[in-house]
């Protein structure tokens, strides 16, 4: 048997964290006005579920939200290192947010997540940055109402980081989540697949399963809260259970989840193609509410490149194995991830992504041009293609992308779909009233009487665009 590597925080440690949410909550309540907290997120949905964590935890603190930094007592900002661009639009924005501090001193600015896991650049915000308050890792989320009450106390200012890979699961921690009816659900954490490329290994640590009883404590929650559509979050869900010793994987956690009873539709990301088995395909097409939705990411079409990133797939075994997903669920929503210009990469290697993206014939794409992220073994791979040969074959791609979205949407006309309403819609003609999205998270505007976030709806597809679709409702009611 494999051994439990997995770490709970023990529920001391989580008691100890309370009790300062305690402290701080009475602290507040002195006040004349209840304080504000106002949280910006950058990244993945990973990081949006963590931010969820640290507003519910102020939120616990007696502060209440603002959409308006200016006015905010507490500041955080949950950064991504994933490609430089982020870092940069990070450190920007820390230029104006530490400038409130111009007319008020006391306003606390908090930094956490991927992006300050990195040596060099907590160096930066030392140096650089004197007027941030707090910075805290991505494994010391959990220690966030502790670090607030030291500082609120007087400390000086805060560096919380954990370089000890192996990270831990906190349980038992409030969340604040966004009103509506979508809720991310962390079913793991971190990372073991050291891409070449990617920075995220390093600052996320290995990975660690939350307990299948812990998830689907959670679902059940989310399920009787009214949360309808529910995404089950980790870096390579196909690899769940690795790290539990209790023989079970992913597929069966799916299966054990959609076992729970309710009108509510379950998703999952991001997939890893060499993790995911006909297994998982069979759970899909079997489930009762798990959506026909799969993001697969194969990042490159050559196998020369497919080697260099560590992927440990070849494009023909990543074709086979989406072919073999369609079989099982021919109404299939197909997303990929893709990145451009691998130190490396050839013309010839580039038209091997375009040929996997010719037959893979996916719905949506997330296209990357690679960015160079220090510490990680690519970093120092010798790179020949320019930065405008690049551009060139990005270019290309979203143009061949471009059709095949158009034909994919086109072959949704007349056809009829389960819609999730999740939102009113900003269309200028005034007639598609709601928006929502498809069992395969296609979004969907939608015309009808009486129409209410958090419905189900049976809708024709009476136009397309390469946006959206366009539905009238036929009728109402969930379908498992
Ligand atoms: N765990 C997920 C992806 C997380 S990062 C998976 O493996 O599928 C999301 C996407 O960012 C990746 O799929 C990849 O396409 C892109 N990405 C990661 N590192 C990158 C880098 N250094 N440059 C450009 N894109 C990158
Ligand atoms: Fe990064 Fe690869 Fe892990 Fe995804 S699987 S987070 S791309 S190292
Ligand atoms: Fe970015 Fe961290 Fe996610 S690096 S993509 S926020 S795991």
């Amino acid at each position: 048997m494999i051994e439990n590597t997995s770490r709970q925080v023990p529920k001391e440690q989580i008691a100890r964290q309370l009790d300062c949410m305690e402290q701080v909550s009475r602290h507040n309540a002195l006040l004349p006005e209840k304080p504000l907290f106002f949280c910006q997120t950058f990244g993945c949905q990973q990081n949006e579920a963590d931010t969820e964590r640290i507003a519910g935890m102020l939120a616990e603190m007696g502060y209440v939200r603002t959409e308006d930094a200016q006015q905010a007592n507490v500041i955080v900002v949950n950064t991504c290192a994933v490609r430089e661009h982020a870092e940069k639009r990070v450190f920007g924005i820390m230029g104006q947010y530490t400038h409130i501090k111009d007319t008020r001193s006391d306003v606390i600015i908090c930094m956490c997540g991927c992006m300050v896991q990195q040596e060099h650049i907590t160096e930066k915000i030392k140096k650089s940055y004197p007027r941030v308050d707090i910075v805290f890792g991505t494994h010391m989320l959990w220690h966030f109402p502790e670090l607030l009450l030291q500082r609120l106390n007087g400390s000086k200012r805060i560096f919380a980081i954990s370089g000890d890979p192996k990270g831990e699961i906190a349980e038992g921690l409030p969340v604040q989540r966004d009103a509506g009816c979508h809720a991310w659900l962390s079913i793991m954490y971190g990372c073991n697949n050291f891409c070449t490329y990617c920075i995220v290994p390093y600052v996320r640590g290995r990975e660690r399963s939350r307990r299948p009883e812990d998830i689907e404590a959670e679902l059940r929650c989310l399920v009787a809260e009214g949360y309808k559509d529910i995404t089950l979050l980790g870096q390579n869900v196909n690899s769940y259970g690795k790290d539990l010793g209790i023989g079970m994987d992913f597929s069966d956690l799916l299966a054990r989840l959609d076992a729970v009873e309710g009108e509510y539709r379950l998703r999952f990301m991001t997939s890893h193609p060499k993790d995911a088995s006909e297994k998982l395909f069979a759970t899909m097409a079997n489930g009762k509410h798990i959506s026909h939705q799969l993001h697969l990411p194969f990042q490159s079409g050559s196998d020369a490149i497919l080697k260099r990133m560590n992927r440990g797939y070849t494009k023909e075994s990543y074709l086979a194995l989406i072919a073999k997903a369609k079989e099982y669920m021919p109404d299939l929503v197909l997303s990929s991830d893709i990145i451009v210009g691998f130190p490396g990469e050839t013309e010839e290697d580039f038209q091997g992504t375009l040929d996997v993206v010719r037959q893979g014939q996916y719905d949506v794409l997330y296209t990357f041009l690679y960015s160079k992220r220090s510490g990680t073994p690519a970093a120092s791979m010798p790179d020949g293609a320019t930065p405008e040969e690049k551009q060139d074959r990005f270019n290309r791609l979203l143009k061949t992308q471009e059709g095949i979205n158009q034909q994919r949407q086109d072959a949704y006309q007349d056809r009829e779909l389960s819609v999730l309403i999740d939102g009113l819609s900003n269309s200028k003609d005034g007639i598609y009233t709601h928006c929502g999205r498809t069992d395969g998270g296609l979004l969907v505007l939608v015309r009808g009487d009486d129409l209410h976030i958090g419905d189900f709806v049976d809708v024709v597809i009476e136009k397309t665009s390469l946006r959206a679709l366009y539905g009238s409702v036929l009728g109402k009611g969930y379908h498992g």
